[in-house]
């Protein structure tokens, strides 16, 4: 499971963190990304909204790898896995939610954000996880100083990175791919400029094949 994360992450290289208020929204952000070369997404549940979207999104939109994002509680989990998400992300890992995620039936990556919360997720069998807040707990800086002692560990840095910061991110050799919301944020989704996204993901798309 841990291989078929880190093929997942790797094959979509930069991962949109999305919000959407709307289905109206979640459609087009979904056939945007999906146009300008980005077939993953992180679905956000900090809207009301996100449950229902990812029903649409996986009813309409097959060849979209739908992840949902923001969880934080079990019960999400649960939910989330059966409404037909492709994979988990959460913001970060207390030890009772480390041990239901450790089973969940489906691709996770759990977030942390210090040295000892990235070993006690490796401990529970991740090889995989997303360091956030990537650029408040060090950034590259700490990227490389992870890789000294835990060179074996992946990551997906978010929060923070922007199109101008990406490429540097990709390139280190412990980063499997880098989250961001640069693509979708939420001033282009409420004005409807669903060129501007779908020309950030080309962007984005383009850094992640050189
Ligand atoms: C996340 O939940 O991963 C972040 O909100 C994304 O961070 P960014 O908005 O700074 O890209």
């Amino acid at each position: 499971r841990q291989q078929k994360t880190e093929d997942l992450l790797f094959s979509a290289g930069i991962l949109p963190v999305v919000a959407v208020d709307t289905l109206d929204q979640a459609r087009h952000v979904a056939e945007s990304l999906l146009e300008g070369g980005l077939p993953a997404i992180e679905l956000t549940l900090r809207t009301p909204v996100a449950m229902d979207a990812l029903e649409v999104l996986k009813k309409e939109y097959p060849g979209v790898a739908v992840g949902m994002g923001t969880v934080l509680t079990i019960d999400q989990i649960g939910r989330c896995v059966a409404a037909g998400a492709d994979f988990l992300v959460t913001p970060g890992t207390p030890a009772h939610m480390a041990e239901a995620l450790a089973t969940a039936p489906i691709p996770v990556i759990p977030g942390a954000g210090t040295p000892t919360e990235l070993m006690t997720l490796m401990h529970h069998g991740f090889r995989v996880c997303k360091l956030f807040p990537a650029t408040a707990v060090g950034g590259l800086a700490m990227i490389k100083g992870l890789y000294g002692p835990i060179p074996d560990l992946k990551l997906c840095p978010t929060g923070g990175i922007t199109e101008a910061t990406v490429s540097e991110y990709l390139a280190q050799p412990n980063v499997v791919c880098a989250g961001g919301s640069w693509m979708v944020p939420k001033a282009w989704l409420d004005a409807g400029e669903w060129n501007s996204v779908r020309d950030a993901a080309a962007r984005a798309a383009a850094i992640v094949r050189q």
